[in-house]
């Protein structure tokens, strides 16, 4: 069927009318730049240059695990070795799928005539050829280079050649911490889920105001909101001021890697205790089955600097679970899902993939068009700073910027408060993102000092 444009009028042409259902029947193609993934799209080749969690360890017990990635059918095992392997799911013989394989000591064999695989795709045995065969040195069998890191199982399924290091976090810094890994499958294409952590407005009416109390009540509050793109290129924060009181600022930083990596700061009350540079509560990849499924994975962080209530629930925490609202998914009633709706509908319910053409775009979507810009110039080679090849190489435990700052700074009569929340933010978040690279306990030390001096500046402005 030919796509037919939507019908809409101009800004400045044509009044728009009302009972306009009719003109408004066209569709519009999605945003293939961003949202297709498969093997030969930009936004694919892009994403096959990273490291990507595909399962979590625990799934890998004795039998293949069928997982999609990228579009591609692989399957994930753990041989009696103990070494991961992750290969194409057909068998190279006569495409059987290998998630009916028997795990071996050694590789990965095909249930149905005993060929064994390595997992480096080496063919080890075709029982059923003659001994002298030489059948199994003439090719290799699709496969990806794997590793394990805290509960996930990550995979590399770009060109062998440009294979980055790979790299961790420094929020896994924190005293104390532990990272619990989960995952999430959402039907629906990539780039909505992880664009939605760019659109903190949405914490205000989905989560408080409208979804009913899914976050405590200083997320209810319109923040003075701001996006900043970070140094190293790669990606971009988002600048979240706000009150949790008359007595109280709170500034939030949270921050999305390219291609679809994102750190979320904490996700329970901190009070209002004073605090500064306080880190991440959990963080994800969101990653593509395929154009219109996605699995999300990630850890939640464990220890007392983000949950001092001790609030978390470990045991929430796993495949298809999280003790977050992000784990909310399609578990609920249908009738919950429209009384209490929660990120997984919003996010879903944005057709299979979120047809861009068809957006009406408004002021609060800055960090969302951000994004999408950063994305589209890193597909476009236009920022060579995005790519691996120029982003991994001093060092493989990666500086980051996503916090809070909780600080005491009582409201003024007479003083437009948002102006003062927007300096507050603008004051922490330079700290921070100039601070890049140093040890956690001196960026902490420099946003207070920074914190403090705005403080003393504000009071002596007062006075005059
Ligand atoms: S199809 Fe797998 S060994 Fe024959
Ligand atoms: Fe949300």
């Amino acid at each position: 069927m030919p796509v037919m444009p939507p019908v809409v009028p101009q800004p400045g042409t044509e009044r728009p009318k009302p009972y306009s259902g009719y003109f408004q029947r066209g569709t519009s193609v999605a945003d293939p730049e961003l949202t297709q993934i498969g093997p030969g799209t930009p936004m694919g080749e892009y994403m096959r240059r990273f490291w990507q969690p595909v399962c979590l360890s625990g799934q890998l017990t004795g039998v293949p695990l069928a997982i999609r990635v990228l579009s591609e059918d692989l399957v994930a095992y753990l041989d009696g070795a103990g070494t991961v392997g992750v290969l194409h799911r057909h068998c190279s013989h006569r495409g059987t799928s290998l998630e009916y394989g028997i795990v071996s000591e050694r590789g990965l064999r095909c249930c149905y005539h005993g060929w064994l695989f390595d997992a480096d795709g080496s063919i080890l045995e075709t029982p059923g050829e003659s001994p002298s065969s030489p059948l199994k040195e003439t090719f290799r069998h699709g496969s990806y280079p794997a590793h394990e890191y805290e509960g996930l199982i990550f995979v590399y399924m770009g060109p062998p050649e440009e294979r980055p290091p790979f790299v961790t976090y420094d929020t896994a810094e924190v005293a104390g911490n532990a990272l619990v890994p989960f995952s999430l499958a959402h039907p629906c294409n990539w780039l909505q889920i992880h664009e939605n952590h760019m659109d903190p407005v949405h914490s205000v009416f989905l989560h408080v105001q409208i979804g009913g109390d899914q976050l405590p009540r200083a997320w209810g509050e319109l923040p003075v909101l701001s996006f900043r793109e970070t140094d190293d290129g790669a990606g971009m924060v988002y600048i979240s001021n706000r009150r949790k009181d008359d007595e109280t600022i709170w500034v939030r930083n949270q921050q999305a890697h390219l291609p679809n990596f994102v750190q979320i700061a904490g996700i329970f009350d901190l009070g209002r205790q004073e605090r500064y540079f306080t880190r991440a509560g959990m963080e994800w990849w969101t990653v593509p089955n395929d154009d219109t499924h996605s699995t999300v994975f990630g850890w939640r962080h464990f220890n007392d600097e983000v949950d001092p209530r001790h609030e978390g629930c470990r045991d929430l925490i796993g495949v298809e679970s999280c003790d977050h609202i992000a784990g909310r998914t399609h578990t609920n009633t249908y009738e919950t899902q429209q009384r209490e709706p929660g990120d997984w509908e919003v996010l879903v319910s944005q057709r299979p993939i979120a047809i861009h053409g068809l957006e009406h775009l408004g002021t609060t979507d800055a960090g969302v068009v951000m994004l999408r810009r950063l994305l589209r110039q890193a597909v476009r080679k236009e920022n060579p700073s995005a790519w691996p090849d120029r982003r991994f190489t001093k060092t493989t435990r990666l500086s980051t910027s996503v916090q809070d700052t909780t600080l005491s700074v009582p409201m003024r009569p007479g003083v437009d408060d948002r102006e003062v929340l927007g300096r507050y933010g603008t004051a922490v978040t330079d700290a921070v993102l100039d601070s890049a690279g140093q040890p956690t306990s001196e960026r902490r030390a420099r946003v207070e000092a920074r914190v403090l001096l705005e403080r003393q500046n504000s009071t002596r402005a007062d006075r005059v």
